[in-house]
This record gives structure tokens, C-alpha cells and sequence, in this order.
């Protein structure tokens, strides 16, 4: 056959263009994890970080027929270093897409970041209540929870059980402050009364001078935020010092959660909420436990399940776009309608992208944090001040 050398062109620009626009398609995603490698938080990020690479993996290492390529910042859970850090990877890497990250006060310069270059960002753990309010974005979206969620829930269950008088303790940084306002509203509610607020630099651990505070007030419960390091030495020291066998200790779930191996004999009994519990018998549940262990000689806990689902999201909104990343539009709003069929039980998104989730009640029981009962069902954060 022949051709003219205008066809030929012609032909030439049709073939190339389609074969580049193809590779473009299938070109890996750029994942940025910006998470804590080192410091009380280290373990958060690692299972996190676990958690999402086994949900690719369960999908043959591909997401919308794209191989993942990552790119990781050791965040240090240091708040002072988290713009530098997140340029790192929008400036410097180019990703397409942020994961990340523990700590709130990171999350917040995380979260101006992704909103100043409109960069898609899926946060996997901090609960910072701005970020899903007064900084919601569209192109902003949770696998967690906000700080309030456990907190409130947790007040409630402790109104529920007839405490009168509490006790919060926490570090002093956002979280803590968010959760304990969240437990101090679920526990007035149902008739309860805070009588005083303790809380120490984060990452501090010298708990004594609170801890002899506490014995000395005698309330009903105290309520705790910490996690990772500092809530395996917060609990051991409440135990050490006498006080599991006469004031009851509550706290958002972390205080116990992939926490208890190093934790023993002190946690035994605690009760706490949040939105997983370890032995959730739903096929669900059982095979990422299963999958989590087999892949990581691990057991899996919450830290895993929100990474899992962090990568459930991306694909929801990636597979909407057939995975065009161009369809910036079509990603979002697909991530926000996602139905998300996670081990701690199906969950959807609210307007300001936080997840609408059934809040368990849990006891430590041996190496698990056990359901006891749902303490409120599709909890969704109040969103004060999104707007949207
Ligand atoms: C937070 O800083 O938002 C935070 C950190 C660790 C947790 C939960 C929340 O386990």
C-alpha cells in the first residue's frame, strides 16, 4: 500500500500521540508517604505505611492499572520541620498524591501545603479537627477520624457507666486538647462533671507529679489521650502507681492500640473507643488480620486499618477516572461518595471528608482490644467551621 508523506505524518502523529497519551496512563502513580520514621510515633507510621502497601499489593501492585512508585519523609512528628518536609515531596518529587500523617501538628502545615498547590492529600491517622473544618478542601480527604470522634464517644461511655467526677490528662498540643474537649462534651451530656485538666509537653513522659495529682483528687474515671511510646509508659506508670486498682482509666482508643504487647499485664481491662477493635468477626476483618500477618509477622491494629483504607480511597477515586489522572474533579468527588468496605465495617465520607463511622466500646483483653458494644453508631464530626 502506499502512502503519501502527508498520511505518513499524519499517521505518525495519530500512532505516537495515542502510544504517549497511553503511557502517560499507565505511567506509575507517585505515592508521597510523609510519615514518622523515629520517635514516640515511629510505630504509627510504620503500620500505616504497611497498611496501604498491602491493599496495593492485594490489588496486584497496581491501582486503576498504575504501579505505584513511593517516595517517603521521616516527618519526626516535629511540627517546626513539616512545611520543609512536605515540599520535599511536592517540589522536589512531584508526587501525585500525599499520605500522611500522624501527628496533628505536622498535619495542619501538611494540610496548607496540599491546599496552597492543590495537591490531592489523604491523611491516614491525625485526627487535627481543622483539618476536616475550617481548612476542609475538596482536595483534602481522612481515612481516620478527627480528635473529637473518640473522645466524645468515650465520654459517653463513661456517662453511660455512671462516673460523676473525671480527670483528663494529656500532652499539650492539638490532639490532646481536641480529644479532651470531645470526651468533656459526650461526658456533661449525660450528667457528668470534669473537674480538672492535667496535660505535659508532647513527647513528655515524666507522668509522676500528675499521676500523685490524681491519687490525691480521687475522681470517678480519668480520661487519657497519648499513643505509641508515650501511652505504653503512661499506662504502665497508672499501674505502677496503684491507680488501675482504685480510679477506672478510660481513653480515646490509641491508648491501647498497638500498644499492648509492650503494654502486659498493666492494660489489662481498659476500656476505651474507638473505630476498630481487634476482633471485629467479619470476613472483612478476619482476612486483612490474616493478609496483615502473613505479610508484616504482625498483628494488625487501628494505625494498619486506616492506611488499608487510605489506599481504598485512592483507588475509588482513581478507578471513577479510569485512571486519568487529569480528572482531578472526578477523583475527588468519587473519593468523597466512596463507600469504604473496611475491616472495622463499611464507612462513608461526610461533606468535609472525614469518615461517618460506628464508634466501638472496647476492653483490653489479653493481647485485643475487644468489642464490648457500639458506643455510638455513625458518629460524623460536628465539621464546625467547614465550609464547602
Ligand atoms: C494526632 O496527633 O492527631 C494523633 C496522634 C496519634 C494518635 C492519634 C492522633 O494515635
Amino acid at each position: 500500500m502506499f502512502t503519501t508523506p502527508r498520511l505518513t505524518l499524519l499517521a505518525t502523529v495519530l500512532c505516537c500521540g495515542a502510544m504517549a497519551a497511553q503511557a502517560q496512563n499507565s505511567a506509575p502513580i507517585k505515592v508521597g508517604l510523609m510519615l514518622p520514621a523515629t520517635g514516640t510515633y515511629a510505630g504509627l507510621g510504620t503500620a500505616i505505611e504497611n497498611g496501604f502497601k498491602l491493599y496495593v499489593s492485594e490489588h496486584g501492585g497496581k491501582l486503576a492499572g498504575h504501579s505505584i512508585e513511593y517516595f517517603k519523609v521521616d516527618d519526626e512528628s516535629d511540627p517546626s520541620k513539616a512545611t520543609d518536609n512536605v515540599n520535599k515531596l511536592i517540589k522536589r518529587d512531584n508526587v501525585d498524591v500525599l499520605v500522611g500523617t500522624v501527628h496533628s501538628g505536622v498535619a495542619l502545615g501538611m494540610a496548607k501545603a496540599a491546599r496552597d498547590n492543590n495537591t490531592l492529600l489523604i491523611v491516614p491517622n491525625a485526627g487535627a479537627d481543622a483539618i476536616t473544618g475550617p481548612m476542609c478542601a475538596p482536595n483534602i480527604v481522612r481515612s481516620s477520624f478527627t480528635n473529637w470522634q473518640p473522645g466524645y464517644a468515650t465520654g459517653v461511655a463513661a456517662a453511660n457507666k455512671g462516673y460523676k467526677k473525671a480527670m483528663t490528662i494529656t500532652w499539650n498540643y492539638s490532639a490532646g486538647a481536641e480529644a479532651v474537649k470531645g470526651f468533656t462534651e459526650g461526658f456533661e451530656k449525660g450528667g457528668g462533671k470534669v473537674t480538672k485538666d492535667l496535660n505535659l509537653p508532647f513527647p513528655n513522659v515524666e507522668f509522676q507529679a500528675l499521676l500523685t495529682e490524681i491519687a490525691s483528687q480521687k475522681p470517678d474515671v480519668v480520661f487519657a489521650f497519648f499513643a505509641g511510646g508515650g501511652a505504653v509508659k503512661f499506662v504502665k506508670d497508672y499501674a505502677a502507681a496503684g491507680l488501675n486498682k482504685s480510679v477506672p482509666l478510660m481513653g480515646s482508643g490509641f491508648l491501647t492500640d498497638g500498644t499492648l504487647q509492650a503494654q502486659g499485664a498493666a492494660a489489662q481491662g481498659i476500656l476505651t473507643a474507638l473505630h476498630y477493635a481487634d476482633n471485629l468477626d467479619t470476613p472483612r476483618n478476619n482476612a486483612f488480620r490474616k493478609n496483615y500477618a502473613i505479610a508484616y509477622k504482625s498483628n494488625a491494629d487501628v494505625y494498619a486499618v486506616q492506611g488499608y483504607d487510605a489506599a481504598q480511597i485512592l483507588n475509588a477515586g482513581l478507578m471513577a477516572a479510569k485512571g486519568d489522572l487529569a480528572k482531578r474533579d472526578v477523583i475527588t468527588s468519587a473519593m468523597r461518595k466512596a463507600v469504604v468496605d473496611s475491616p472495622r465495617g463499611k464507612f462513608t465520607i461526610s461533606a468535609a471528608g472525614n469518615p461517618v463511622q460506628d464508634m466501638y466500646l472496647r476492653e483490653v483483653k489479653g493481647e485485643n482490644n475487644e468489642m464490648v458494644s457500639i458506643a455510638v453508631k455513625a458518629l460524623a464530626d460536628p465539621a464546625r467551621g467547614c465550609k464547602l
